[in-house]
């Protein structure tokens, strides 16, 4: 197994409002090797975005990432400065996030907002950024990129907007892109084609890729790993034909069943399962997920359930689960 380029350890991410403390990371750990892809699915709210924010150090105050450790290449993002911090987003840890729109700004073309980030990481001259940005236009499938790249962002598509922020993020060839459900503002038949470039250009760069996504057949498709998430915390994670051959958590069961009942994973949603989901605000003890689960027993209203693990490395959280062989 290759040295993991991306170690998280027992992250916790808090948000203090005034009803209590909003538990939105519950201790994470997972980790991500070279040229990989981690798929993080769950529920709305199951903590999945602020898991990528806390990364990358975007969580919005009031939230705050109160415990644990995010090791890239040994360090800890968690201990650096802001300025250390900037060196490395945008450059070697690059997020595509949900909706193009809002994380493009309107008043600077799609040419100078990919070339900001090579020019101020890669130190490129503006005509040097200039002619690199219509390179990655171009690499990205956008028409004409030598005159696209001077449009402002609402002469875009939606799709060909998601496009130039996946040109902007691959810009500096990051070792790790995140991608924070990129397609969901899109058309259907235009999320098939950007998890394609997505997926191909992540091969070609051979960056390691955290894909936050609810569809499953997403994650059959492209994921190397998957962790899914259950308010805040890890309900399973494993390799994915481990997780999806042998799922142990019965959340995990319960999304493989929903895919089987469609007979389309494609269009499999994760809400299939009857009941809501828990928000973490002071969450009573025991398992998040108790509530909702068809094998609750006694002590999971006492105890929330320790991650297990076997020693594949495939890990979940719940007490009646059954262990194959012996723990690692
Ligand atoms: N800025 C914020 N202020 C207060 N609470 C927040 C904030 N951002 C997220 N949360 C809360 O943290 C929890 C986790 O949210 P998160 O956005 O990570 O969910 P998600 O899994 O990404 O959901 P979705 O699938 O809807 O994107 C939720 O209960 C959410 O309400
Ligand atoms: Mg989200």
């Amino acid at each position: 197994m290759a040295e993991p380029i991306l170690r998280v350890e027992g992250m916790k991410t808090q948000f203090k409002l005034r009803a209590g403390t909003l538990k939105a990371v519950d201790g994470i750990s997972f980790t991500l090797e070279p040229g990989k892809v981690l798929c993080i699915v769950g529920e709305s709210g199951s903590g999945k975005s602020v898991t990528a924010q806390s990364i990358l150090r975007l969580v919005e105050p009031p939230g705050r990432v109160v415990e644990g450790r995010v090791l890239y290449r040994d360090k800890d993002l968690l201990t650096l400065s802001e300025r250390e911090m900037e060196r490395i987003r945008g450059d070697r840890i690059c997020m595509v996030f949900q909706d193009p729109m809002t994380s493009l700004n309107p008043v600077f073309t799609i040419g100078e907002q990919i070339a900001e980030g090579l020019r101020a990481h890669q130190g490129l001259n503006r005509a040097a950024a200039r002619a690199r940005a219509i390179e990655l236009l171009k690499l990205v499938g956008i028409p004409n990129p030598e005159a696209r790249c001077d449009d402002y962002p609402h002469q875009f598509s939606g799709g060909m907007r998601q496009r130039a922020l996946i040109a902007a993020a691959i810009a500096c060839e990051p070792d790790i892109l995140i991608a924070d459900e990129p397609t969901t503002a899109l058309d259907v038949t235009i999320q098939a084609q950007i998890l394609k470039l997505l997926a191909d250009l992540q091969r070609r760069l051979n960056s390691a890729m955290i894909l936050i996504t609810h569809d499953l057949g997403v994650v059959a498709n492209l994921a190397d790993q998957v962790l899914v998430m259950y308010a805040g915390r890890m309900a399973e994670y494993g390799d994915v034909q481990t997780v999806f051959r042998d799922p142990k958590h019965p959340y995990t069961v319960g999304l493989m069943n929903s895919i089987i009942r469609l007979e389309e994973p494609r269009d499999a949603e994760l809400r299939s399962i009857p009941g809501a989901p828990l928000v973490p605000i002071n969450p009573p003890p025991g398992c998040g997920f108790r509530f909702r689960c068809p094998k609750a027993i006694e002590r999971c209203s006492q105890e929330a359930p320790e991650p297990r693990v076997d020693r594949q490395g495939h890990a979940f959280a719940c007490h009646v689960a059954e262990l194959n062989g012996a723990q690692a």
